[in-house]
């Protein structure tokens, strides 16, 4: 791996009473952001991934005043690997088109790496830094200290922007909350009626710390949730969010909130998983209503996962993943193929509900992919039977697929009834399947084992869950059970949302050669069932913005705002050694 030579820079300017300096890796390009080609074989084209080099979970997101969604993320801007960890920062209006912005957060030091955290909107000026707006952005995340030969503390900070959240000053009363321990981390920020509420793992005791404060410097201690569901070695990353509680036509009847732990290694499934609890938040506790451990996907490619701030209440949270695994996030071969590695997954709209012999789960449905559709290619309704389509002419190499399978008796479902979908390659025969038994154990089942372009041990091929449809929650008018499924396929990375989104998994995969033929076969369904299937090209939302040489430059026209952004104006010719 290359190590970069850090020459001091030091920006310890004093464009406000209260900030720190940073410090600027010479190689890390300020005050505009990093180039990046999005052309690439590998590449999603409707799913965020970083201009150049290595990303990893999604941090701060937060939806501002006006309906800007922003996304900022654990990244090295100087490798294809983890390290020298930044904040990187991204805007969308509609969460499938992003615009690149410069990197938002630098540490203040050279052996100092900027960790996971949040972002909320201090619109009542709690904190004291924003006298004379309601739009400033405070951002707490973790700050990691590296010796020579170890690792140091990792303590919580904070930063703030006048500019809406495009560039931030470190506060100099940092940190706010002290610790001597090398594994407590990831802060994320809510609101709780009066007063800002923390989660905060501390990593290797399996403890979520609860904290509480008034104006993001102060923060008090309030509680653990501590040894909750599977431990693997590390908590990681932890969320506390308000969801909706829907019935079963969709009507919020109450709220609830959910805690997620993200957990890294020793997933079930092997690496980084994440796993929620829904329950009871009184301001200092939260109780889960039950014992059980629910995961947020059947697959192994969907890891610290963050929920929106400034979502309004009663409405879906929306959450954003990391769309890979530690196992082998620094091994895929877009890294060498391609100058990238990782992406995020599509967003989800996340709520309650109450689903058959499960009780309350958290729902994952597609964020509505109409800014990304182009052509339907197909619409059919059948029975038991097939259909094949060759996409090799949709340039983006990326589908949306939906199939809603109504009038199921469910009684005269057998073993053998089953929905298929699958993506080939006709040039390398390569395949990315797909399926779902309605009968037996009701397996929906992935296997990207017969895609052959990334060998690793940990690169596990099959996924499976146990889909208990035809509850009270999947019942259609007439009383027979209905089912719904949407997949988004993306060139590298496929989702898959099963049974109206109580099942969901995000899938990298990585072909040869393009997969461009889709089929989709249903057999021995009982007489009266049909599927109704939708198949669309998707347009690539990065190649509108690409220049005459491929490129897209992201949001160059300005400085990022204000004065806070200006002094950042450099652009350093740095170097690597390796
Ligand atoms: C999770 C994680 C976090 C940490 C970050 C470092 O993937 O390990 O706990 O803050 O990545 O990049």
């Amino acid at each position: 791996m290359k190590t970069t030579v850090f020459l001091s820079a030091a920006f310890a300017t004093a464009a406000y009473a209260q900030n720190a300096s940073t410090f600027v890796n010479p190689a890390v390009p300020t005050g505009q952001p990093i180039p990046g080609n999005y052309s690439g074989g590998l590449r999603p084209q409707v799913h965020y991934s970083p201009p150049q080099f290595f990303m990893n979970d999604p941090n701060g997101l937060f939806v501002d005043a006006d309906g800007t969604y922003h996304l900022y993320y654990q990244y090295n801007p100087t490798g294809i690997g983890a390290g020298n960890q930044h904040w990187g920062h991204a805007t969308s209006r509609d969460l499938y088109h992003w615009e690149n912005q410069q990197i938002a957060l630098f540490p203040p030091e050279e052996s100092v790496f900027v960790f996971s955290g949040s972002a909320v909107v201090d619109v009542n000026n709690t904190s004291g830094f924003f006298p004379n707006q309601t739009n400033g952005v405070v951002a707490m995340f973790t700050l990691a200290r590296y010796y020579p030969n170890a690792a140091g503390p990792q303590t919580q900070n904070i930063a703030y922007s006048h500019d809406g959240g495009y560039t931030f000053q470190l506060y100099n009363g940092n940190p706010v909350v002290n610790s001597s321990s090398t594994q407590f981390r990831d802060p994320k920020v809510i609101w709780y009626e009066e007063y800002w509420v923390a989660v905060i793992a501390y990593s290797q005791e399996f403890a979520v710390g609860i904290f509480t404060s008034p104006d993001l410097k102060h923060w008090t201690f309030a509680s653990n949730f501590s040894y909750h569901g599977l431990l693997g070695a590390q908590y990681e990353c932890p969320n506390l969010v308000k969801l909706p509680v829907r019935d079963s036509r969709g009507a919020v009847t109450s709220e609830a909130y959910v805690m997620t732990v993200s957990l890294q290694p020793g997933a079930p499934l092997g690496g980084s998983i994440t796993e929620y609890f829904p329950g009871d938040f009184n301001g200092t506790h939260f109780i889960p209503f039950d014992a059980a451990t629910r995961l947020t996907d059947f697959a192994k490619d969907n890891y610290a996962a963050q929920y929106f701030y400034g979502v309004p209440d009663r409405e879906d949270a929306i959450s954003i993943g990391w769309a890979s695994n530690w196992q082998y996030a620094q091994q895929v071969p877009t890294g060498n193929l391609e100058g990238w590695r990782s992406a995020m997954t599509a967003p989800r709209a996340n709520y309650l509900q109450n689903t058959t012999r499960l009780g309350l789960t958290m729902i994952n449905k597609l964020v509505d992919p109409a800014p990304v559709l182009d052509v339907r290619l197909n619409a059919t309704t059948f029975g038991n039977s097939s259909l094949s389509l060759d996409f090799s002419h949709v340039v983006s190499n990326a589908l949306y697929i939906e199939a809603n399978v109504t009038g199921l008796n469910t009684s005269l479902v057998s073993g053998g009834a089953t929905l298929n979908l699958t993506f080939t390659s006709p040039s390398s025969g390569e395949s990315l399947r797909s399926g779902f038994f309605f009968g037996g154990d009701n397996p929906f089942w992935i296997d990207r084992g017969l895609v052959r372009g990334f060998d690793n041990i940990f690169f596990t091929d099959k996924f499976s869950a146990a889909n208990i449809y035809g509850g009270s929650g999947s019942l259609s008018g007439d009383g027979l059970a209905s089912w719904r499924m949407q997949a988004l396929f993306d060139r590298s990375i496929c989702e898959w949302f099963a049974d109206g989104g109580v099942h969901a998994a995000t899938v990298l995969f990585y072909p040869t050669q393009p997969l461009t033929t889709v089929s989709l076969a249903s057999q021995a369904l009982p007489p009266g069932s049909t599927v109704s299937v939708a198949i669309w090209s998707l347009k690539s939302a990065w190649a509108p913005y690409a220049n005459e040489q491929g490129t897209v430059l992201g949001n160059v026209s300005s400085s990022g705002g204000g004065a806070a952004g200006s002094k950042r104006h450099m652009i350093y010719e740095g170097s690597f050694s390796s």
